[in-house]
């Protein structure tokens, strides 16, 4: 990144400028668990989110991003809190400053920051995350706050849930805040529990598949199916004393299902309960290195984001049903919100590029446009590079 050079172009030049990253990250599985007190079992990529930051001498915010030229430099104020619709994306960054002072930690004086992301936008990669976290590291060094990664997290995920509105899980903010390189992270969502697993892959490779079907309407179907998981527990709770769907056992399941009258509300919770007992049983198989069940899993993960929790689509359905066709492929699913966005697959090394091509070759005739396909690289979490 030549922040020098572009950073004096958009703000003028003088002053210390810091520069940082922040990674994207990619969930393997444990999908809609994370606001269920379940388990999630993402990891950190090498892709994500730059950073250059040079503090200010009075109050003013001036953002501008490399991804979004034709917006300009945005301008706005410390002492403004308030979302505002045609900020458009620096809301993300204005609510961290936002979640940041309401928990005590108040900048003294504003900041002028340059964004790059090489995370795709709508990917259910997190690129919003990315540049929370990113946000809440580069405050805490800059004005000296001395928070930790998951206060970090923690901050990210409010501006998301209060200043943003999508009432999110702390997965995506947790990953990047606590990713770390070769390690996917197996987190309890109800505890923030946490264990770093090596991801010995034994000659597989992670393999991203980009749907390149924007999200939409994805933010407003993400709250109504978090509704409908807390509606559910209700109804579980007259037969089973649990504070979230996922606490609950397989048999306990079984005991309290036909409390929920609904059968669409029954889905949702089959998911969240079975999702958890499947990312729990995925984390063993890892630790065996029986990777061939741990993508069993993963297909298994898919069906039910698909028929019970129906937040799969033709797009990502068409992904996972070819990848699983093909030789070579361990499993394959749907990660992030879904609604579009990416699936992920494991994949032997020397099946990755026929796979590529088969995979691609029948989402373009079934879909009508190409998907994208990256072969995934862990990365680190938030650091300051410069
Ligand atoms: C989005 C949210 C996360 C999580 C996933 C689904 O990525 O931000 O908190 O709920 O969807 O697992």
């Amino acid at each position: 990144m030549e922040d020098e050079i572009t950073f004096s172009n958009v703000f003028g030049g003088g002053g210390e400028i810091r520069k940082y990253f922040a990674p994207g990250r990619v969930n393997l599985i444990g999908e809609h668990t994370d606001y269920n007190g379940g388990h999630v079992f993402p990891c950190a990529l090498s892709i994500g989110t730059y950073a250059a930051v040079r503090k200010r001498t009075d109050r003013k915010l001036r953002f501008y991003s490399e991804n979004f030229p034709e917006a300009g430099v945005i301008e706005t104020s410390l002492d403004d809190r308030e979302y505002h619709k045609e900020l458009g994306w620096t809301n993300y960054p204005r609510g961290v400053v936002w979640a940041a002072e309401e928990a005590g930690f108040r900048a003294d004086c504003g900041f002028d920051v340059m964004y790059r992301g090489t995370i795709p936008n709508s990917s259910g990669l997190s690129s919003s995350a990315s540049i929370e976290v990113l946000t809440g590291f580069f405050l805490a060094d800059l004005y000296g706050f001395s928070y930790d990664g998951i206060t970090n997290a923690k901050l990210g995920q409010r501006a998301e849930n209060a200043f943003i509105g999508v009432n999110c899980g702390i997965m995506d903010q947790f990953a990047i805040a606590m990713g770390r390189k070769g390690h996917a992270i197996f987190l309890n969502t109800g505890t923030l529990k946490y264990e770093y697993a090596p991801l010995d892959l034994q000659g597989v490779r992670i393999v991203i598949m980009n749907t390149n079907k924007k999200r939409g309407l994805g933010d407003s179907k993400y709250n109504e199916r978090r509704a409908e998981c807390e509606e559910a527990l209700r109804y579980v709770r007259q037969v089973v004393p649990a504070d979230a769907l996922c606490e609950l056992t397989k048999e306990q399941w079984e005991a309290a299902r036909e409390a929920i009258p609904s059968p669409v509300l029954r889905r949702r919770a089959e998911h969240a309960v079975t999702e958890n007992l499947r990312t729990l049983a995925a984390y063993e198989a890892l630790k065996q290195g029986n990777l061939a069940a741990f993508g069993r899993l993963m297909n298994e993960s898919h069906i039910s984001l698909k028929e019970n929790y129906e937040v799969t689509g033709r797009e990502l359905d068409t992904l996972a049903e070819a990848a699983w066709q093909q030789d070579g492929v361990l499993g394959a699913r749907m990660t992030g919100a879904g609604f579009g966005g990416c699936a992920v697959s494991l994949v032997n090394e020397d099946a990755v590029s026929s796979f590529v091509t088969n995979v691609g070759k029948i989402y373009r005739e079934q879909i009508g446009y190409d998907a994208t396909f990256y072969e995934a690289e862990t990365g680190s979490g938030p650091q300051r590079i410069g």
